[in-house]
């Protein structure tokens, strides 16, 4: 082998190693980032919970009591919200008159809401029910449209929910049906917060939040669960949006939060 040869060589060894190692790097780095791509220069920025609001001020000794809320954990619950998810909302509910929920599912956050909203709140939530599935209609270029389809379809079995039966019952009114059908005119800017956790098909979401703006009253807040890459059209939608509105996203959960002004 000539000198050229082996010089060629060596450098294709180490151009090898070089990938190999960057390769490497890269998906180490994706799973620090917990499956978030590695270049995502449009994703929301992040914020902590004080950002979004003052009860969730943080004293000397961490978290103030004005954030103490009543919650139960996810265990057991069908496509539920986290611990830290779900007090963040059920904080906001305590000073929350008015409040929506697109996605009932087992109306677990529907519950922590009304348990923790004031006695003469009110709080409406949407749901699809195996009878109301047929209704449902994603948009054919939905991205991974099959896969949203099924999705929301396993998710439609409930027809009981958490609240069923409790003294906090009086305070939800529960609609059925598919929420792009859903007359959102009676609620406009009614609402303290509003939570969109419906079908995260990207049609979806973008009818889901369209309505929820509209039906907030200035001031209020409106949220997003599941902004993450694998829930592709709340993060394709959400990342959109927020060139033109600010929301925010908060750290540690999969919330994303807009003050509406
Ligand atoms: C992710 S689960 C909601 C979880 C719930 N928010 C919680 O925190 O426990 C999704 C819910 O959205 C509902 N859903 C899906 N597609 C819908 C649609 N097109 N219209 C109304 N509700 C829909 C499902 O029936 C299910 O109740």
């Amino acid at each position: 082998m000539s000198n050229v040869e082996i010089t060629l060589l060596g450098l294709v060894v180490v151009s090898l190693g070089l990938a190999a190692w960057a390769l490497k790097y890269g998906l180490k780095e994706r799973r620090r980032r917990k499956g978030r791509p590695l270049f995502d220069g449009d994703a929301l920025p992040e914020v902590n919970p004080k950002d979004v609001d003052n009860i969730f001020a943080e004293s000397d000794t961490g978290t103030a009591l004005t954030a103490e809320a009543i919650v139960i954990g996810e265990q057991g619950s069908q496509a539920s919200t986290t611990i830290d998810e779900v007090w963040v909302l059920a904080a906001l509910a305590k000073k929350s008159k008015t409040i929506f929920e697109f996605g009932t599912c087992t109306g677990r956050t529907t519950y922590l809401l009304a348990r923790n909203a004031p006695d003469d709140a009110r709080i409406g939530t949407i749901t699809l029910t195996p009878d109301t599935m047929d209704t449902y209609r994603a948009e054919s270029d939905d991205p991974d449209n099959a896969r949203w389809t099924q999705i929301a379809k396993e998710e439609s079995t409930f027809t009981s929910f958490h609240y069923s039966g409790t003294p906090v019952e009086g305070k939800v009114e529960q609609f059925f049906g598919d929420s792009k059908e859903f007359d959102e005119t009676p609620w406009a800017d009614t609402c303290d917060l509003v939570f969109i956790d419906g079908s995260h098909a990207y049609s979806y979401v973008k009818s889901d939040t369209k309505k929820a703006i509209s039906m907030t009253k200035k001031g209020g807040l409106v949220f997003w669960h599941d902004y993450s890459p694998p829930c592709v059209g709340v993060w394709k939608y959400l990342n959109e949006l927020g060139k033109t509105h600010p929301i925010k996203h908060i750290k540690g959960t999969r919330l994303a939060v807009l003050r509406v002004s």
